[in-house]
């Protein structure tokens, strides 16, 4: 249908599909050529237009930056606009960060996080620390490395052979907890799992641990279990020397309320990465950021990272990574996300009227609906049902861009569907959102019924 396109599972995946195409957007609403309006309950693919669509300030700061200068010769040289963002980025960060780095997508940020915590190692003389620690149903980019790192199983199937280098723990997904366990036994057994993987693996053999503070797109918005989880596993991190690194990439820049999502639980890792919201959208941006315990080996032993990309500490990059940390506070967008955020998981609730939604989840502006056959039993429908994904496209057609989901109970089976509008929207913009969830669900349910008899 799109003749010059390499079809992805991002960009258009369906061949025989003619996808609407998309001119402009303003504030929480893209347009498309027949000037179809629609509410972008995703916010990007996924939870990165954070701050709404069409500012025109970025116009300006892209035209004077570009203007000045788009890229340095970085081995032999400095830049006040990067100077200056990098350290408003460290500020932006928990207390105890000290120094910043910044590449172009999520992926980016978390290898080159892992990679910053091999290197601190090696540094150290615990040269046997090689191995990373995920967790099951996490995703954590599209690179062969961080998909062995990440869980999610249906996106590593195809690169099965380049797989499994690395050890991973449950995901600590509370709506799946084994029925016996209460929520604290629940909560105690996943971090004890990460425990016990070190002493198993061998702490000496052990570099980080990677996580994502609420599990997104792989489950759908799955917060903690509680709030002892993050804390434990600080302490078992620090306990080991195992480098703890946030994927900050989708849960940080006000998408809990909170500059970072860890922020919201009072746990502070030795790495974060970040991006997504970072950039709000208006450039390719992400950063590695680390606490003044990783620097400081760096800086006794005079030794720089290996770290390089022809568009790392981009100036215009920095440009606009600058705006938005600027914007953000000037419209004090992280209070009114975690404000809008409660009223939305509220209003989502209305949702367990229908037989087949199982579980409304989500922290601040990150929500999740878990979709089931059976509620009691918590068993999913067949995924060749596609459920999610005709949920998303009613939605669509309604004028509700949702993001919907797969794999959630076993890496293969289950469906979710994620919301992560922009975090200006307000209450209109949340009925809007629920009630065509509502209608969607309603007519989906119907529709199956028959299919699944
Ligand atoms: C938690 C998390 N980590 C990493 C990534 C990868 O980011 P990117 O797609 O920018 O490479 C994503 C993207 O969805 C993500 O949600």
């Amino acid at each position: 249908m799109i003749n010059s396109l390499i079809h992805s599972m991002i960009v258009c995946p369906d061949l025989d599909k003619q996808y609407a195409r998309l001119t402009h957007g303003k504030g929480v609403y893209v347009f498309d050529e027949t000037g179809k309006r629609y509410l972008d309950g995703a916010s990007g693919s996924a939870a990165v237009s954070n701050i709404g669509y069409g500012i025109p300030e970025i116009g300006e700061i892209f035209r004077e930056q570009s203007a000045k200068i788009v890229v340095t010769p970085a081995h032999g040289f400095s830049s006040p606009v990067v100077e200056a963002y990098l350290d408003k980025l460290v500020q932006f960060a928990p207390e105890g960060f000290k120094r910043a780095w910044t590449v172009m997508s999520g992926t980016d940020a978390v290898e080159n996080a892992i990679k910053l915590a091999y290197q601190y190692h090696q540094i150290k003389g615990n040269v046997e620390r090689y191995k990373v620690i995920g967790r099951w149903s996490s995703y954590h980019g599209n690179s062969i490395f961080t998909l062995d790192v990440g869980g999610m199983k249906l996106r590593r199937a195809t690169y099965e052979r380049w797989m499994n280098n690395f050890p991973h723990i449950p995901p600590a997904y509370a709506y799946r907890k084994p029925a016996e366990q209460s929520l604290e036994e629940y909560s105690k057994s996943c971090s004890d799992a990460l425990e016990k993987c070190i002493l198993e693996e061998g702490p000496e053999t052990v570099a980080a641990f990677v996580f994502e503070p609420v599990v997104a797109a792989a489950l759908g918005a799955v917060p903690p279990p509680d709030e002892k989880y993050l804390r434990e596993i600080r302490r078992i991190c620090t306990k080991y020397d195992v480098v703890m690194i946030a994927d900050e990439i989708l849960t940080g820049f006000g998408r809990l309320g909170e500059n970072f999502g860890l922020d919201r639980w009072n746990v502070k890792p030795d790495i974060i990465a970040a991006g997504k919201g970072i950039s709000g959208g208006y450039y390719p941006l992400s950063a590695v950021i680390a606490n003044s315990n990783i620097c400081k080996v760096f800086e006794d032993s005079k030794t720089p990272f290996l770290g390089g990309h022809t568009f790392a500490c981009s100036p215009l990059g920095a440009a606009i990574g600058s705006f938005v940390i600027d914007y953000m506070q000037d419209m004090k967008i992280n209070s009114h996300a975690a404000r809008m955020g409660e009223l939305f998981l509220g209003q989502l609730e209305r949702l367990y009227k229908y037989d087949i939604v199982g579980d409304v989840r989500g922290a601040g502006l990150l929500a999740g609906v878990e979709l089931v056959r059976d509620k009691s039993t918590r068993s999913p429908f067949p995924p060749a049902l596609t459920l999610s994904k005709r949920i998303g496209e009613r939605s669509i057609d309604k004028g509700v861009i949702l993001y919907p989901g797969k794999g959630s109970v076993n890496g293969y089976e289950g469906d979710h569907i994620m919301i992560t509008p922009p975090l200006i929207l307000d209450e209109d913009h949340i009925e809007t959102i629920v009630s065509t969830m509502e209608i969607c669900i309603e007519e989906v349910q119907e529709e199956i019924k028959e299919l699944v008899a």
